[in-house]
């Protein structure tokens, strides 16, 4: 082959390397830059799902602690009624719990240190707990893990609901009303049982107290209808 015709043939040869490199070289910058920012878009997903993450956690955290503060008694300095009770198999607790909700009204519940088992109510049996206090007036002292309300000075109409235990109003209500000031406060007992009515046990609390504007009040069967309450709230706001 002619000398001129080969020295041309390796210069189009190299012309064509150096394209392939510089387009090549060109190829893979331009890759990188791509590769960066579908990195840059997983690091900013991720992110989002982080934060949406932690959003989802504080509000769950928020809806544990406001179902936690149910839980507690609840007191506040916007409402001026509060519902006060001691339940010992729950039928006080869900008339209270239906009398607050009506009236707009705090909650505080009464728990003894030493609470009541099924077996210590068995009023039938002459050694149980309950018979033992019934018997003996000087065991009724029944301590409370708490008889103090908070922002107890707001609240200018108290209700005290209690279970009736041999015609009287249970008496794990006793030191509340001995511990606490009802003056200027009107008080409003109801209560629950199996046929017994309110007898003499508010005027037995109001003694015990020795202060406060204290009630008529009402008596609920154990289960009553919504209605049975509904329309006793109705009737004292
Ligand atoms: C120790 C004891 C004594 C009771 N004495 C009476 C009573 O004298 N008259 C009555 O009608 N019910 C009586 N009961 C039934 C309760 O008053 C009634 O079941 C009440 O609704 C229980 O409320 P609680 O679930 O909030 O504790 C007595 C219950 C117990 C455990």
């Amino acid at each position: 082959m002619d000398k001129k015709i080969v020295k041309i043939l390796v210069a189009i040869i190299v012309i064509c390397a150096i394209i392939a490199v510089v387009v090549f070289a060109v190829n893979r910058s331009s890759e990188n830059s791509n590769n960066e920012n579908t990195s840059n878009e997983v690091n900013s997903e991720e992110n989002n799902v982080e934060r949406n993450n932690e959003t989802v956690a504080n509000d769950t955290n928020e809806v544990l602690n406001e179902a936690d503060s149910e839980d507690d008694n609840q007191t506040s300095a916007t409402s001026n009624t509060l519902v006060v009770y001691y339940s010992a198999q729950n039928h006080t607790e869900a008339v209270a719990e239906r009398i607050a909700e009506n009236l707009n009204a705090d909650v505080f519940e009464l728990v003894p240190v030493d609470e009541y088992t099924e077996e210590d109510l068995d009023y039938t049996d002459d050694n149980s707990r309950v018979s033992r206090e019934y018997e003996d007036e000087s065991l009724r002292d029944v301590e409370l893990e708490s008889t103090e309300v908070d922002n107890w000075e707001d609240y200018d109409t108290v209700l005290i609901g209690y279970p009736i235990w041999w015609g009287i109003a249970a008496w794990p209500v006793n030191s509340f009303v001995e511990n606490n000031d009802f003056t200027g406060k009107t008080v409003i007992p109801f209560c629950t049982s199996s046929s017994s009515g309110l007898g003499q046990s508010g005027e037995i609390l109001a003694e015990l107290a020795g202060t406060g504007d204290w009630q008529e009040g009402h008596r609920f069967r154990s289960n009553p209808s919504d209605s049975d309450i509904d329309s006793w709230t109705d009737s004292i706001q």
